[in-house]
């Protein structure tokens, strides 16, 4: 058995127990970040914090939901919103969250793009990174079916429709993933599942993935200077603070973070009390109706230029492409085949398309909540072409571009 002594403090207890001082270095006080990196390094962070906002006030809800169809609106728009102390103040938190958590994620994503972040062994970073993206998806649609309402149901037939492969016909398949021939309580109940359990566990040890693919390439920083961290780290230890390239994330770099972190918590509940109404669509406060289709069924803000990728084109081709967007991005560090990662800004045609992909998406998103007639449809057929042929041109266009 191991030696063990006397302790002297129960730090020192844990210590010999824990290994606490090792993980401590490991985790914060020789966790090295560049001095060279800016507020939106601060987005993973924001996004933990708003995991954290969405686990806790999804407990909260958790002890009032009630999972089956003849209960689950009552149980959300009476319940919780009027008859329990504070439920109003713990659902707007929950669905507030989950709108702004995409915003922070696509700037998160967005600014990893910009500083090729995602090269010279960070790759798996952007990998586990695009795991959770699909993870978070998931969750936010199986979360949009629980309160049972209009667009809860209507959205959950055309999502699950979709598995039906266009002419393939496969509505065996469809109805497996259902329980059933349309949306009812087997659907609900495992999208319940979904929602509370099981993806929350794969989000949790996805975090854990993407924070372990961090800790040896380090973070990239604002310049693309390749650090060497071991020299640097000695430096910084030696006493020449101000000289090293690097920085302590404990307690040094988690203050900048914690800063950003509050400027975002304003900005979030100020949302929550005075403008939750952008993440609550009116058509989900009437109950779900399998005889009475909306006129117009749209998913939420962050699922449309997928969507509108989907919509101009004959079921099969629209499908193909829809397909396509959803897994595209995971492939981004094989599909960039220049070796800088530096600002797109310093890298030749890759700034325009850098700059070309943010406009398309954000006119795909506008047009994917317009209903599809006229001017809107073209537009949104030209947006979704450029799109596809944007992807097809980037390795071109990085493989021609000159090395730094
Ligand atoms: C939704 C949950 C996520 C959490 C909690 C999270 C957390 C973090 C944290 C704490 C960092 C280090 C600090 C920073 O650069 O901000 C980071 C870095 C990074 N994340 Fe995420 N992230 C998430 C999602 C994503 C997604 C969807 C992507 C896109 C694929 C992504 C790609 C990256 C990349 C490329 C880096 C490295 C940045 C660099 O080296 O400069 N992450 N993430």
């Amino acid at each position: 058995m191991a030696h063990f002594t006397k302790a002297t403090s129960v730090k020192d207890w844990l210590n010999q127990r824990l290994a606490i001082e090792k993980v401590e270095k490991v985790m914060a006080s020789e966790y090295w970040i560049p001095k060279n990196i800016n507020f939106l390094w601060a987005m993973g962070m924001v996004l933990v914090i708003t995991f954290v906002l969405l686990l806790v006030s999804g407990i909260f809800l958790l002890m009032y939901y009630q999972p089956s169809v003849g209960m689950a609106f009552d149980s959300v728009n009476y319940t919780i919103m009027r008859e329990v102390g504070f439920g109003w103040l713990w659902r707007h938190v929950h669905g507030v969250a989950a709108s702004v958590v995409f915003l922070i994620i696509y700037i998160h994503m967005f600014t990893g793009i910009y500083y090729g972040s995602y090269k010279k062994g960070r790759e798996m970073i952007w990998i586990s990174g695009m795991l959770l993206f699909i993870a978070f998806s998931t969750e936010a649609f199986s979360g949009y079916m629980l309160p049972w309402g209009q667009m809860s149901y209507w959205a959950g037939m055309v999502i699950t429709n979709l598995f039906s492969g266009g002419s393939l016909h496969a509505d065996g398949l469809v109805e497996w993933i259902r329980g059933d021939y349309v949306p009812a309580q087997a659907f609900l109940t495992r999208f319940f599942m979904l929602h509370v359990l099981l993806v929350p566990i794969a989000i949790m040890g996805l975090i854990g993935l993407h924070f372990a693919a961090l800790r040896i390439p380090h973070v990239n920083n604002q310049d693309g200077d390749e650090i060497d961290f071991e020299a640097e780290s000695k430096k910084y230890l030696d006493g020449d603070k101000a000289g090293s390239k690097v920085m302590r994330f404990a307690n040094d770099f988690m203050s900048k973070d914690m800063m950003v972190v509050g400027v975002y918590l304003v900005f979030f509940f100020y949302l929550v009390f005075y403008n939750y109404g952008f993440a609550m669509d009116p058509v989900n406060f009437d109950p779900a109706d399998g005889l009475k289709t909306p006129a117009h069924i749209y998913p939420e803000w962050y699922f449309l230029w997928s969507y509108e990728i989907l919509r101009p084109f004959n079921i099969d081709l629209g499908l193909a492409l829809f397909g396509f967007a959803q897994v595209i991005f995971v492939f981004l560090p094989f599909l960039d085949r220049s070796p800088n990662s530096v600002p797109a800004s310093r890298r030749g045609a890759f700034k325009y398309w850098f700059w070309g992909m943010l406009i398309v998406m954000i006119v795909l998103t506008a047009m994917g909540k317009l209903p599809p007639e006229g001017m809107f449809s073209t537009i949104g057929l030209v947006a979704a072409i450029i799109f596809i042929a944007m992807w097809i041109a980037l390795p071109i266009i990085t493989s021609l571009e000159k090395k730094l």
